[in-house]
């Protein structure tokens, strides 16, 4: 709703309230409409002030309304009205001002931002279009660039970037509504003929085709099949080309489209469901209510490769102090210098001061005696592991908690390593590890809850997406990339090529396919856990393993050399850059190789390439929730989108399974199987053939049907 009142007798605020954002529900525009018709029929009133309660002013339309009938008058020409109103009216914004919200605040006749505050039209990343306005009203204001940019991203702005874009017309460091206010009655009489947005022309530059047509290029590229960018430049073209009512009329239009689609309900679930992982939970919906994450300062990383590079770089960012431990002299110098670097580099992108006197260095893991909670993040070697936990057991206070870092390895047995097992958690980050979002935090059967709230708190204070795992090999998402990256490597010995089954990935959505990311994380790191595990011997090129199927393919190429990117050959071939070239020695190989087991090269089409790949990832994934190592679906999805390239515009891999029928799901695992005996892993799962005799229930009910009795987390 919106509350009226009255300050210095000739002002009318108006008070927008619904937490936790103010989102623009039917209730909420009803309240703006009769609030606004009250101050305009009041002659008393001589002008307006929008703002919203509890220091925010609108997060935007009422998102949890979508997908149900609309109640409540419709947005636009509300905004219109108060755009037409012959009173000025002032939005005073704090916090912030996102897709509607903003969209009301550019129908006002000025707009006072909080220096604090964050605007922008964010739409787009929910698969849809800024449609009350937004595309008509922004490059009126800020011109077509700044406005192509902003919608097609969505990126939220800071205060200070929408002065300078002219979305705002004033900034204060103190109250945005005491100064609206102000404002409001320096302006009580002034003419708002030229404070109309909608009225101005749109400013074109000359080469509006050129314009259109790299703005559409570059959106093309970026959005990997997303349809909401493609439609917010259609949408900014009809700004350019067509007056105000005509191109409010093509907005609506192609908001028309979106709105019903599949990829605009994917994001939306998306947005949910990263929210929903942060309140880790029990499957079947209990909430660990009583665990209370502990207050962290004092912080120390133990090994300073890549990975503890990006970890200590995360910690400082988050105003953490830390002591960053490397035992060996060269390697600590170089950590310090690239360090640093990152920390220069990431201050100056966010206008800040780097964080460096964050940070301690030692040779010494006695230095991290005092710490709260230690990251190791030494080499993926269980014994090198075990062998600093049991060190650090000795040496941290009593209550520091004991986090490893590490990709897959078995989090209960460092457990055991340590006097103080219920203290220790995993923490997964994927590299680079101060940019990507993606943490999985691994609960172990005997890590305490406060335990993991700590290390999910931790998540959020370095602005990682965290979700709460089970413990077993490969946690959730290296262990659904097994049976996806074998099935790459089965329809290469099949026919396939790198390229063919990876355009067909890339063209489903995903960043990368699944050879140029085996190529980028190294194919290598497989190989040498293998061989750790006895499994690789040398020269051998048995197809069978443990009487299932094998491809050796990936450790014939390790044994001459060929590791990825990094050795600039592997299932393709790089020169300088990380452009992934086609390689025929390659093909040589792979035709040889063929040969040599008596394989027939057949073709293969996209279809078989993408059920094989996706449903033997998806099959993975309801074993993890049979399993009760994934909590839910969401869970799931949101470590597919957030750390392994899935696209988000199809939600995650358990929802897409929604999207397209489990029980089509079902039947071409069932055909899979018998074509392919003997990989194990495409016999459907059981969870799998419940959801489907219970008559495939949408993905939010499934936990009633999981059920899970051995949860792991
Ligand atoms: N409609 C309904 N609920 C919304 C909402 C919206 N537009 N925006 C946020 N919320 C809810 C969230 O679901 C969350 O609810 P929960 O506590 O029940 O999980 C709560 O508000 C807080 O949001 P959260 O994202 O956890 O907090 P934050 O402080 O990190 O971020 C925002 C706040 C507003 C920046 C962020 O929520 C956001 O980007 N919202 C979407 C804005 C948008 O896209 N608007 C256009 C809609 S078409």
């Amino acid at each position: 709703m919106a509350q009226y009142s009255r300050v210095l007798d000739a002002v009318a605020l108006i008070t927008l309230q619904n937490p936790p954002v103010n989102a623009l529900s039917g209730r909420v525009r009803q309240g703006i409409v009769d609030t606004v018709q009250r101050a305009l029929a009041d002659p008393k009133v001589k002008s307006v002030v929008i703002c919203g309660q509890n220091g925010v002013f609108c997060g935007g339309a009422d998102i949890r309304e979508f997908g149900s009938p609309m109640t409540g008058p419709p947005l636009v020409p509300m905004i219109h009205a108060i755009e037409a109103a012959d009173k000025p009216v002032v939005a005073a914004i704090e916090g912030v001002a996102l897709g509607g919200g903003l969209e009301l605040a550019l129908g006002c006749h000025y707009r006072i931002a909080q220096a604090k505050a964050k605007v922008g039209l964010p739409e787009v990343t929910l698969g849809l279009l800024p449609a009350a306005g937004g595309t008509q009203r922004l490059p009126r204001l800020t011109g077509l660039p700044a406005a192509l940019d902003l919608i097609t991203t969505g990126r939220h702005i800071t205060a200070a970037e929408a002065l300078e874009l002219s979305i705002v017309d004033r900034l204060t460091d103190h109250s945005a509504v005491d100064a609206a206010v102000k404002f409001a009655v320096s302006v009580a009489d002034q003419s708002l003929d030229a404070r109309r947005i909608s009225s101005r022309p749109c400013p074109c530059p000359p080469d509006l085709d050129a314009l259109f047509e790299a703005a559409m290029r570059k959106v093309r590229h970026s959005s990997r099949g997303a349809t909401a960018p493609v439609a917010c430049v259609q949408a900014l073209r009809a700004a350019a080309t067509l007056p105000y009512s005509q191109g409010m009329q093509r907005e609506k239009d192609l908001m028309a489209t979106l709105f019903t689609s599949g990829q605009a309900r994917a994001l939306q679930y998306n947005f949910f469901a990263q929210r929903a992982v942060a309140r880790w939970r029990l499957p079947g919906g209990a909430r660990w209510d009583g665990s209370k994450p502990r207050p962290i300062s004092k912080t120390a990383v133990i090994g300073l490769g890549t990975m503890g590079r990006g970890i200590t770089v995360c910690l400082a960012q988050a105003g953490l102090s830390v002591v960053a431990v490397e035992v060996q002299e060269k390697p600590l110098k170089e950590a310090k210098q690239a360090i640093s670097g990152m920390l220069r580099r990431g201050a100056k992108r966010r206008g800040v001061a780097p964080a460096l006197d964050l940070i301690t260095y030692s040779q010494n893991l006695r230095a991290v005696a005092d710490v709260d909670l230690v990251v190791e993040a030494v080499f993926e070697d269980l014994d090198l592991k075990t062998q600093i936990f049991q060190q650090l057991s000795n040496i941290c206070k009593p209550g520091a908690l004991l986090c490893t870092n590490t990709s897959g390895l078995n989090v209960d047995l460092l457990a055991s390593q340590s006097r103080r097992p219920e203290l220790v958690v995993g923490m997964h980050f994927f590299a680079p590890a101060h940019v990507m979002k993606l943490l999985e935090v691994v609960y172990g059967s005997r890590s305490s809850p406060e335990a993991v709230a700590t290390a999910m708190d931790l998540g959020k204070k370095m602005g990682k997406v965290g979700v709460a795992v089970g413990n077993c090999r490969g946690f959730v998402g290296n262990r659904m990339l097994k049976p996806y990256m074998e099935q790459g490597l089965f329809l290469l010995e099949e026919g396939a090529t790198p390229e063919s089954v990876d355009g067909t990935l890339e063209e489903f959505g995903f960043a990368m396919g699944l050879f140029r990311m085996s190529d980028l994380s190294g194919i290598d790191v497989g190989w040498k856990v293998r061989k750790g595990d006895g499994l690789v011997q040398p020269g051998a090129e048995s197809r069978v393993r443990q009487g299932r199927r094998y491809s050796p393919l990936g450790d014939l190429l390790c044994e001459r050399g060929r590791f990825g990117q990094k050795t600039g050959r592997g299932w393709y071939q790089y020169d300088k850059g990380h452009e992934a070239r086609p390689d025929p020695w390659l093909h040589r190989f792979l035709e040889e190789y063929r040969a040599r087991h008596g394989l027939v090269a057949r073709r293969i089409d996209r279809q078989e390439v993408l059920e094989r790949c996706l449903y033997s990832l998806i099959n993975e994934g309801f074993r993890i929730l049979e399993e009760g190592i994934a909590a839910g679906p969401e869970d799931i999805d949101v470590v597919y989108t957030f750390g392994y390239g899935w696209p988000k515009h199809r939600g995650g891999p358990m929802f897409y399974a929604g999207m397209v029928g489990l029980a089509k799901v079902l039947e071409r695992l069932e055909h899979y199987q018998q074509t392919h005996p003997d990989v194990l892993y495409m016999q459907p799962c059981g969870l799998l053939r419940r959801l489907v005799a219970s008559g495939s229930p949408p993905v939010h009910k499934w936990r009633e049907i999981i059920k899970n009795t051995h949860s792991k987390i």
